[in-house]
């Protein structure tokens, strides 16, 4: 398990774009006020860095983290390095997953549950811009949760897809549904734009990825906002539909209420024992 000498939280950093910058700087500007302090950062290409992060707190190779001593290991830069490092972050410290929607693959989300559960370590998964996902996790622990449908819908410059779906979009041609089906289905094919619809799948456990569906929209009207909306179902007729409006810089996959999100995620990462916990 995590443990700490002193009551500060030392936090690693993996990844250095957007997000991982605004948490370093977050961190060095706030972090002493709030008992968190900077374990080290990494990103793959680390001339990035330098200049902005302290070199002593410059982590060259990945394999290497365990040489500090941290508490919390927080992922900001792509699915593949949950792949290949997320269990071995969860021996070492809480870990905090950037990029959940690497939990739609099965096989590795039973691993990294198995590493928390076996080392007393906790996996967070961030909200993100997902507006009510502890009550969606109640509903679900209560065991009255039926159905969950998110509809994230964007400009189609702050789209990121791994088909072409959207290479042919002109200005002004309005509303197109890109996918809808499955989160599981999802994910592969938007895994930079799926982590709040990750987020609803972690939330609604009993549901999970194969079980929440999940469309994308691409709408050219949005020049100034994402739009994330999500209708939850329940026993008895019960229903909620939540419609957020994320003001995002046309082009940025990233609405900018998300880093303020992310940034109150990390501070909720103090330990909650060996479980996923949404944050
Ligand atoms: N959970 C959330 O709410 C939320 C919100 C925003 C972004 N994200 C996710 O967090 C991650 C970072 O987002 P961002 O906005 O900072 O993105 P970004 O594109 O600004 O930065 C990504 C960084 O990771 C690096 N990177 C990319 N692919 C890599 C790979 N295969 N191996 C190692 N490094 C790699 C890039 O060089 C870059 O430094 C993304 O996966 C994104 O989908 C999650």
């Amino acid at each position: 398990m995590a443990t700490t000498n002193s009551s500060t939280m030392r936090i690693g950093v993996v990844g250095y774009g957007h997000l991982g910058q605004h948490l370093v700087e977050r961190i060095i500007k706030d972090g002493a006020g709030l008992g968190l302090t900077l374990a080290f950062v990494w990103n793959r290409n680390p001339h990035k860095l330098k200049g902005s992060v302290p070199d002593q707190l410059i982590l060259e190779d990945l394999s290497a983290f365990k040489t500090r001593e941290c508490q919390v290991i927080v992922e900001v830069c792509h699915p593949k390095i949950v792949k290949d490092f997320g269990v071995q972050f969860l021996t070492h410290a809480h870990f905090l997953v950037g990029s959940p929607s690497a939990l739609c693959d099965p096989l590795l989300n039973q691993q990294l549950r198995h590493a928390a559960s076996h080392h007393g370590n906790t996996l967070y998964v961030p909200s993100g811009a997902l507006w009510g996902g502890q009550d969606i996790q109640r509903l679900n622990d209560s065991g009255a949760l039926t159905g969950v449908f998110v509809r994230m819908s964007k400009h189609p410059s702050c789209f990121r897809l791994t088909e072409d779906t959207l290479s042919d979009w002109t200005e002004g041609e309005g509303r197109r549904v890109l996918f809808s089906g499955s989160v599981a289905e999802l994910c592969p094919l938007a895994p930079n734009n799926v982590n709040t619809m990750a987020a609803v799948a972690v939330a609604a456990g009993t549901l999970g990825f194969s079980g929440v569906r999940g469309e994308i929209v691409s709408d050219t009207a949005l020049r100034d906002f994402h739009v994330v909306e999500v209708e939850v179902s329940g026993a008895n007729g019960f229903s909620v539909h939540t419609v957020r409006r994320n003001p995002a810089q046309l082009g940025a996959v990233t609405g900018s209420a998300t880093y303020s999100s992310f940034w109150h995620s990390l501070l909720v990462c103090k330990g909650h024992g060996g479980r996923v916990y949404l944050c």
